[in-house]
């Protein structure tokens, strides 16, 4: 009896640690930003397409997903982080550092700049993704790899 639940301890702090340890690895954590990221863009492009009615206050939220989540993307990408859980991450992350965290910083300030002028109808909400969605494909195109 004793031995039983001494074995179902370690056995539960086992799973415990390794729940822990996955949730705080960079390759999950960056994808999962970049879930939310598009997630913001989906929420976007609802209500430019009319299929969702238009609110100030869920756009400001979209953008506001963008830009503090765009600031702390770079952070995710350490050394020996290259590979894992099935990353999408190119190497030239890691050889042009400094333009990847400029990418991911023109994406934050255009949705800080729209934030300052939150968009008032579906159209202006349409141009706003236009141009942060110009963005997103404008780093994917050298630093995501397409598997
Ligand atoms: C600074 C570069 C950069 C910018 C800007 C960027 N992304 Fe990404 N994105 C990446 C990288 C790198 C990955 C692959 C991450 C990985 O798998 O480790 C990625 C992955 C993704 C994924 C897949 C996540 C997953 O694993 O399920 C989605 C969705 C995504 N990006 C959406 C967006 C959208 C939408 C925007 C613009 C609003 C955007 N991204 C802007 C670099 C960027």
């Amino acid at each position: 009896m004793r031995l039983k639940s001494l074995v179902f301890a370690a056995v539960a702090g086992c799973l415990g640690l390794s729940v822990a340890v996955a949730q705080e690895e960079p390759q999950a954590l960056r994808q999962s930003q970049m879930k939310a990221v598009g997630g913001a863009i989906g929420a976007l492009g609802g209500i430019a397409k009319g299929q969702k009615p238009y609110e100030a206050a869920a756009v400001t939220a979209a953008l506001t997903t963008i830009s503090t989540t765009m600031k702390a993307f770079p952070n995710q990408f350490p050394e020996g982080s290259q590979t894992g859980s099935e990353s999408e991450a190119a190497p030239a992350i890691w050889q042009n550092k400094t333009d990847f965290e400029a990418k991911a910083q023109k994406l934050a300030a255009e949705a800080d700049s729209l934030l300052a002028a939150v968009p008032v109808d579906a159209a202006g909400v349409g141009a706003a993704m236009r141009t942060l969605g110009g963005t997103c494909s404008d780093c994917h195109q050298t630093y995501r790899m397409k598997k």
